[in-house]
């Protein structure tokens, strides 16, 4: 299935229109954009510009209107749904901005889920990742407690865990600092930074704070559904 192209992401003339009774809501209106394995990505662009559309589109979330998409040269759109669905639990891991931790489940529960969901992993080899996530996030100590008993930041700091505990090609996150004041913040975007730097890992992330730019290595940065800059 491997075209043996070496962009992570190829997305070329992607459009995603609503249908809103009579009228016609451009929420992508185009945008054609490759990004490279190791790259961290901040898509910025005013309320409404279309920023979670792409994001949504590109983590498989959506589908688009028009246009293609291609994630480690494979095309997207040939996907039967079972095989999305196992893309995205193999491939890709998301991080929201409201945690979407399970209240039920302790820390330690949460970040074990996705891996708990795969075949390929074993008990003894996905506690021990979990074990060295828990010391990465700095929340070893608070491995037993419930979501309701951690700050915000702190519940973040766990929705990354679990993101990345299967070690996805591509991690997702639509303004995952929304809740969040500067401080915790700051604590989450170096937590991305360092799981940028010390793995490699692709990271596409959607912001509107302005100061949040100095963490990306590029910026897309998008008006009404157009990239008016940062594409290549
Ligand atoms: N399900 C939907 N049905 C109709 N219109 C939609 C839908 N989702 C998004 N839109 C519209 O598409 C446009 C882009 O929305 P999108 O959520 O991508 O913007 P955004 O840049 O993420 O904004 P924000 O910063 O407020 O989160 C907006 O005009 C929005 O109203
Ligand atoms: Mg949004």
């Amino acid at each position: 299935m491997s075209s043996g192209c070496e962009h992570m992401i190829e997305i070329q003339d992607l459009r995603k229109i609503y249908q809103m009774g009579q009228v016609e809501v451009k929420a992508l209106d185009g945008v054609s954009l490759t990004i490279d394995k190791g790259e961290f990505i901040g898509i910025m662009g005013p309320s409404g510009s279309g920023k979670s559309t792409l994001l949504h589109l590109l983590g498989l979330l959506d589908d688009p209107t028009s246009g293609s998409i291609q994630i480690e040269g494979i095309d997207v759109s040939r996907l039967t749904d079972w095989e999305r669905t196992m893309f995205r639990l193999y491939k890709l891991g998301y991080v929201f901005q409201d945690y979407a931790l399970v209240p039920e489940l302790t820390v330690k529960e949460n970040i074990c889920l996705p891996a708990m969901l795969r075949t390929d992993r074993e008990e003894k080899d996905y506690i021990a990742a979990t074990r060295d996530i828990l010391h990465k996030i700095g929340l070893w100590d608070r491995r037993d407690h419930l979501q309701s008993e951690l700050s915000g930041g702190q519940q973040q700091r766990v929705a990354i865990a679990r993101a990345i505990v299967n070690t996805p090609d591509i991690l997702f996150a639509d303004e995952p600092c929304a809740n969040l004041d500067t401080e915790n913040s700051r604590m989450v975007l170096d937590l991305f930074k360092q799981i940028n730097q010390e793995m490699q890992q692709t990271i596409v992330m959607v912001s509107h704070e302005d100061w949040h730019k100095e963490y990306f290595d590029r910026i897309v940065r998008l008006k009404d559904g157009k990239m008016v800059n940062g594409g290549r």
